[in-house]
């Protein structure tokens, strides 16, 4: 007997200093292995008297299942501060400083997702129309019947099917007017197409966002609070702003909202043509007709347009000089706004 114990306390001992598997694994051999201590016991069952072999044998094996369960355990302790040390070794720690360079929105979409979620406060939802529109969207419904003067200004594209690439995003208003009756408040941001010169502030494909707010006993005060209210937000400061009458077939009055011109504070220089405003808004009340050509009564609705110049505003919100600029690709612009 105290053969069997002195051999499970040396057995315990070597598994217990077996430092890492493969030496955890040669205690194994040494004691389960065929030429190993446990079968050499076993080998010695035949010489003992017949009435001893059965209490012997159980007795190995006994010892044998101990010595099985303690490297089983030592092999679970060992694997598991085997993996602690692998995940040490791999720790990566996000938070560390980096010299990897992020990606960053174009300052139209950030410019834009801030007038959505201005007039989403205001309780407007976004709309939206397609591109390529037709005569009647972009024009008649507007109060620009065919051979219209007024349809010269604004220097349409056509394609050889007739259609149109919308000019402005005002033929929104009509699709969401012909959809749904007032109460209407809707913005609709997208791209329009005009057959331009390009400079500094001209652009053939360019972005506008028009806004439609249609309802009963609405006035000029109404639009005159909203745009002022949208101005300040996206320059951050309250620029001094001025409303002039302006001519637009859908709209009566029609007006053109200007701001002092934030690269010379108003004094004149070549940006602002020396007059030391910049016109940013187009707006007015929308003309009864229009309301009338989608089915809306004039007498019971009014309500006011508007169609800003979304790349001239981005461009005044960030001081760029140059609209263009915000097409050519160049990065470091992205970056640093
Ligand atoms: N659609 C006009 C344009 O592009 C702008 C505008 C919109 C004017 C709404 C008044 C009201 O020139």
């Amino acid at each position: 007997m105290s053969q069997l114990e002195s051999l499970y306390a040396q057995a315990a001992r070597d598994v217990a200093a077996a430092g890492d598997l493969p030496a955890l694994d040669g205690v194994r051999v040494q004691y389960l292995g065929k030429k190993g201590a446990i079968k050499a016991l076993l080998k010695q069952t035949g010489k003992l008297p017949p009435e001893e072999r059965p209490g012997w044998g159980q007795k190995v094996n006994a010892l044998n299942k101990q010595v099985t369960d303690a490297l089983e355990a030592r092999k679970a302790e060992l694997q598991h501060a085997a993996e602690q040390a692998a995940l040490e070794a791999g720790w990566l720690d996000p938070t560390l400083p980096t010299a990897a360079r992020t990606g960053a929105l174009h300052p139209i979409t950030k410019v834009l997702m801030e007038v959505v979620d201005h007039f989403h406060g205001l309780g407007f939802e976004v709309a939206s129309g397609p591109e390529i529109e037709d005569a009647f969207h972009n024009f008649d419904a507007l109060n620009i019947p065919d051979n219209h003067p007024a349809r010269d200004v604004w220097d349409t594209f056509y394609l050889t099917t007739g259609e149109i690439p919308r000019t402005h995003t005002s033929s929104v208003q009509i699709r969401t007017m012909e959809q749904r009756q007032p109460p209407l408040r809707i913005i609709a941001p997208g791209k329009c197409f005009r057959n331009e010169t390009i400079d500094a502030t001209h652009l053939a494909a360019f972005n506008q966002c028009e806004g439609l707010y249609i309802d009963r006993d609405v006035t000029v005060g109404h639009l005159k609070a909203t745009l002022e209210g949208l101005v300040e937000r996206l320059m951050g400061y309250k620029v001094p702003t001025r409303f002039r009458p302006a001519f637009y077939p859908f709209v009566e009055p029609g007006l053109d909202l200007d701001i002092e011109c934030i690269f010379c504070k108003g004094e004149g220089c070549s940006i602002c043509k020396y007059g030391g405003w910049i016109e940013v808004i187009p707006c007015g009340m929308v003309h009864p007709n229009v309301l009338r050509s989608c089915g809306i009564d004039p007498e019971e609705f009014n309500g006011f347009a508007f169609g800003m110049g979304f790349d001239r505003m981005v461009m005044l919100r960030y001081g760029i000089d140059d609209l263009r600029r915000l097409y050519d690709g160049n990065l470091d612009l992205v970056r640093k706004l």
